[in-house]
């Protein structure tokens, strides 16, 4: 079968010959109509990932056909009886796990879930390990309320997208941050009350401005725009930290934590619980994820350098078959 995969060190290739997946116990066979990347593919062809093995198909967003249901994939897998951790041994689909760039995927039965019916394929991949992410963020860690102020930074990204149109969907008002005007432009035409842009001097000021604080935070990136954040907090907010690709958290000052009583809570994907949660709001607010960009198999190369490059504006689908 056709599938595009971590081949060695650094090395991602789109083969032809890798061979069609047998399901074992309590697996079944999904034909992946449609893949999306997610960050963490990137780190992993980078090498910037624990655990890489070799050869691996990447891919954690899967959305296809499974014994003549349209189905969508849950890709967080054996999380285990604890909403608060996940267990020891559970595992993100896509590496070492074979994932969902491929014609066909094995997959727990456990993790297959209906389609929600408004959405197409190319749609409904958009929608697992980001929209899961944002979620658990949004509201089990967030506690997100109608009427709140929130602030979601980067929101050129697939998760934060995801977190601006679940706590618009929830009643709160939004603003966003980016490194780029077009894409607060985008955000703001999907409903973002307001934005700045971070490469911009003064943005947490001008964002003090235009918003006034926040009741909580979603944030991707860390490093020092989060110490920046944390200044245009309302009193007793939550901070919410689901990724950190800008680093450490440099001149965090406690002082301001303690006294306003600021919760800063991480987070990471989330339980079965909060897979079906998100699809059953997806569904009852027609939700729409936002799509960037779809590609063919054959060019995921190209797509993964788009995700790198940092061009994307929602996710970047891979039609599989
Ligand atoms: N903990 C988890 O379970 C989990 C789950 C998913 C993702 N993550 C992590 O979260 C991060 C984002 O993942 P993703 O898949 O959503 O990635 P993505 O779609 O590639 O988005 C990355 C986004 O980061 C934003 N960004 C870059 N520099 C920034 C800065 N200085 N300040 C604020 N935002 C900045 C960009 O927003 P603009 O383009 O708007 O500037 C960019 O769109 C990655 O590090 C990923 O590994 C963690």
């Amino acid at each position: 079968m056709k599938a595009f995969i971590l081949a060695d060190k650094e090395k991602v290739e789109f083969r032809e010959d890798m061979p069609k997946p047998v399901a074992q116990a309590d697996e079944v066979l999904v034909q992946i109509r449609a893949a999306a990347l997610n960050h963490r593919d990137v780190w992993i062809s980078k090498g910037l990932y624990p655990g890489i093995v070799f050869p691996s198909i990447l891919g954690s967003d899967g959305a296809g056909i499974c014994e003549g249901r349209e189905v969508v994939i849950n890709p967080s897998i054996g999380w285990g009886a604890n909403p608060a951790i996940q267990a020891k041994d559970y595992q993100i689909l896509g590496m070492p796990r074979y994932g969902t760039l491929a014609e066909w995927s094995a997959i727990p039965a456990a993790q297959i879930y209906d389609k929600p019916a408004h959405l197409s394929m190319e749609e409904a991949t958009a929608i697992p390990l980001a929209g899961l992410t944002a979620y658990r963020a949004v509201f089990s860690k967030g506690q997100l309320t109608a009427g709140q102020k929130v602030l979601v930074t980067g929101i050129g990204g697939g998760v934060a997208l995801w977190a601006m149109q679940l706590a618009l969907a929830g009643g709160a008002e939004v603003y966003v941050t980016s490194g780029h005007d077009a894409k607060l432009h985008k955000a703001k035409v999907l409903g973002a009350h307001g934005g700045v842009n971070y490469r911009e001097s003064d943005w947490a000021k001008t964002l003090r401005q235009q918003a006034g604080s926040f009741d909580l935070v979603i944030d991707g990136a860390g490093g020092e725009g989060l110490a920046q954040v944390l200044g245009c907090c309302a009193p007793g907010a939550r901070v919410v930290v689901y990724g950190g690709g800008r680093g450490a958290v440099p001149q965090l000052s406690p002082q301001l934590l303690f006294w306003k009583q600021i919760s800063i809570l991480g987070t990471s994907m989330g339980t079965d619980a909060e897979f079906a949660a998100l699809l059953e709001m997806v569904s009852r607010c027609q939700i729409k994820p936002v799509v960037d960009s779809v590609f063919a198999l054959e060019d995921t190369a190209a797509a993964f350098a788009r995700m790198a490059a940092g061009e994307q504006f929602g996710k970047i689908v891979i039609r599989t078959s």
